[in-house]
């Protein structure tokens, strides 16, 4: 739409940033023409490596042999380019700002003290047999012990497994097993919003699951000293080993595709997979990204907002910022708790110049309009950031005029858990924004738009996203199953990775992204498979069939609309609709719990049995005005009882 609103490029801004237009033109350009170059000279200036690599790429995306090296030959450690290499230079300088949920505590850690204590837990972790290539599982609220039971897996080559400490234990237990952890992370309990997480509990209740056989050690970190069940031949208090530990900790040398890490994530079909990095090209992808997306500068106090949980709390609260030698700010609580102006607040006590968060937050404040900024000045602030789904151009201009206070340039970016980090993105100095678009390709990343048969497209127009070739941060598989990776990134689009993503590009350039074209929904910014809840549902006992499907919700982007049958017998009623909705939260969590629950005598079906999740969508989304053809149905009076009953009616 060439009526779109732009905002340019601040010239005051792009004076000192790393990055102006003319460098985005000049560097984009060579990022692509010689990748091997420019990914050569990035990974030596960025990252301290034990052993200089000589390979800089070996990529296939043929999908008989999907294959993706970075910087294979060269060795190094995470956490020693987190933490070691800034000791001489900025050992006093804080690492982590950790900000309580209750306003009142707070604690600043340097980078000497970091690196202590992670030195010390990586003995303790080795003590209790862990060795390089296990998994460790990580469930812990957002204290900053969380960020160093990840760097401490790092230090000795184990591989994290960060499980988000709002799922269910069944959704605790399903990644546990499959990633056949051998220790899980826990604390006592976590605080949010002033009430209590009972995540050892969660644990605890997870672990009675008899499909887990590898897990030896579950460690506690004591948060709040409420009383938990103990059980002696398996329970190690955090505190008792980091006493005893030794603070000298050699890091292990890592070849660059070791893995680092997984995190579980949802797709369209099947069960969460955990995807999988590697250490070379993802530290690389981190701290280019981290630099200059945001602009970072040495004394920047940077505050990402997201849980340690997901992608984001990798690669931008903790990774890309401390190999930095940042100052990344980890804050426990909520965005309005105690009051609703509490983001303000803590920018205004911290001084914080980079703020990083996403739309469903941006939104869920607005809706409180100048009260989320009431007696708050963020003077401080230079730069605001958006991740994890569309913002929406009044969103975007909110947080721009009443956040920002039309002082700070707003970079709107798209990424995935699995591209490791962003991907499309303005660059502040460089990039004109327009609210509600991601813009242009960060360096070395090559977009595109393909139809459904996989041509693909040119200009200005409206398609599949995919990548054609690889950048460093790439997820290198899904763990346990190479099949699966392949099938579901690689096999769509012939030798292109396909994001599930729909976009737009304007005249301009300037990719829009219009949201899953797969069965995936995003729910404030979380990523939700509709095939998991559904087959969550259907476990009930009362359940016959699920549909589940996203609709317009005005605070989280999404919301869940589920329709269920019910098993012969069984009878509709508030109560039932009140059951089925604990009963996802307790399967999956809280974030899974769907907003509307239509109970009705039948789904819409194609002759040959397939459910028409089009025609749920359109209900859903209170188009039903637009169905579009629906004679293909087997009994196409379902469809006018569903329309009858609808939930969502604007
Ligand atoms: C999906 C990835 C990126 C880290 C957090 C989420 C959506 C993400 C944007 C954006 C529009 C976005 C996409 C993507 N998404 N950022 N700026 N604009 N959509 O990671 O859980 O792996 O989810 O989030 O649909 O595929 P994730």
């Amino acid at each position: 739409m060439s009526d779109q609103k732009v905002y340019p490029v601040k010239p005051e801004f792009a004076d000192s940033a790393w990055i102006n237009n003319e460098k985005y033109l000049q560097m984009y350009q060579q990022s692509v023409i010689n990748p091997e170059g420019f990914w050569r000279e990035q990974a030596e200036q960025r990252i301290d490596w034990i052993k200089p690599f000589t390979r800089v790429r070996n990529v296939s995306f043929d999908d008989h042999n999907v294959d993706i090296k970075w910087f294979e030959d060269g060795t190094l450690n995470a956490s020693a380019n987190c933490l070691d290499r800034h000791l001489e230079t900025r050992g006093d300088q804080v690492a982590i700002i950790w900000e309580g949920d209750d306003p009142d505590q707070d604690r600043h850690i340097t980078y000497k003290e970091l690196h202590e204590e992670v030195s010390r837990f990586a003995n303790a972790l080795r003590g209790q047999g862990v060795r390089k290539g296990d998994i460790v599982c990580i469930y812990m609220p957002m204290i900053p012990e969380a960020a160093v039971a990840m760097l401490a897996c790092t230090r000795i080559g184990a591989v994290h497994s960060v499980v988000f400490g709002g799922f269910s234990p069944d959704a605790l237990a399903g990644r546990i097993e499959d990633s056949n952890a051998k220790i899980v992370i826990t604390s006592d309990e976590g605080v949010r919003a002033g009430k209590r997480v009972p995540l050892k509990a969660n644990v605890d209740e997870a672990l009675t699951n008899p499909a887990i056989r590898s897990l030896e050690k579950v460690i506690v970190v004591k948060r709040t000293g409420s009383d938990v069940a103990w059980h002696a031949h398996r329970d190690v208090w955090y505190h008792d080993l980091i006493s005893l530990a030794s603070p000298h900790c050699p890091a292990e040398e890592m070849g660059a595709e070791d893995p680092l890490f997984i995190l579980y994530t949802s797709g369209s079909t099947g069960k969460p997979k955990g995807v999988l990095h590697t250490t070379g090209g993802y530290m690389v992808w981190a701290s280019i990204t981290h630099q200059y997306v945001f602009d970072y500068h040495d004394g920047d106090i940077y505050w990402c907002t997201a849980d340690v949980g997901w992608i984001t709390g990798h690669t931008y609260l903790l990774y890309g910022p401390l190999a930095n030698g940042g100052t990344t700010l980890m804050c426990e609580g909520v965005p309005n708790y105690p009051d609703i102006n509490r983001f303000s607040q803590i920018v205004d006590k911290h001084q914080v110049n980079i703020l990083y968060t996403a739309p469903t937050a941006i939104r869920s404040l607005m809706a409180e309009g100048s009260k989320a900024v009431e007696g708050t000045h963020r003077e401080s602030l230079r730069l605001l950031g958006s991740v994890g789904e569309p913002i929406n151009p009044e969103a975007w201009e909110w947080y721009y005029r009443t956040i920002g206070e039309e002082r700070c340039p707003v970079v709107d970016t798209w990424w995935q858990t699995e591209t490791g980090g962003i991907m499309i993105t303005p660059l502040p100095g460089a990039t004109d924004t327009k609210p509600g678009s991601a813009t242009l390709p960060f360096f070395g990343v090559q977009p595109a738009l393909v139809d459904n048969t996989g041509m693909l497209l040119e200009g200005a127009v409206e398609g599949n996203l995919v990548m054609i070739d690889s950048w460093p941060g790439q997820a290198r598989s899904v763990f346990g199953d190479h099949e699966r990776f392949v099938q579901t990134y690689f096999s769509t689009f012939r030798g292109m990775y396909f994001t599930g993503d729909g976009a737009r590009r304007d005249e301009d350039g300037y990719y829009w992204i219009t949201g899953r074209v797969d069965d995936v929904i995003n729910v404030s910014g979380h990523r939700m498979g509709t095939a998991e809840v559904e087959s969550a549902l259907v476990a009930h006992p009362k359940v016959a069939e699920a549909a589940v499907v996203g609709y317009p919700h005005d605070i989280k982007g999404q919301g869940i609309y589920v329709y269920v049958t019910l098993n012969a017998g069984e009878e509709s009623s508030e109560e039932l609709v009140k059951e089925l909705r604990n009963w996802v939260r307790a399967e999956i969590g809280p974030i899974a719990a769907p907003d509307l629950i239509q109970i009705t005598p039948g789904l819409p079906k194609t002759r040959s049995g397939k459910i028409m999740r089009r025609i749920l969508r359109k209900i859903a989304a209170n188009e039903h005005e637009s169905l579009g053809d629906i004679s293909t149905l087997a009994d196409p009076s379902v469809v006018e009882s569903l329309i009858d009953k609808r939930l969502n009616r604007g």
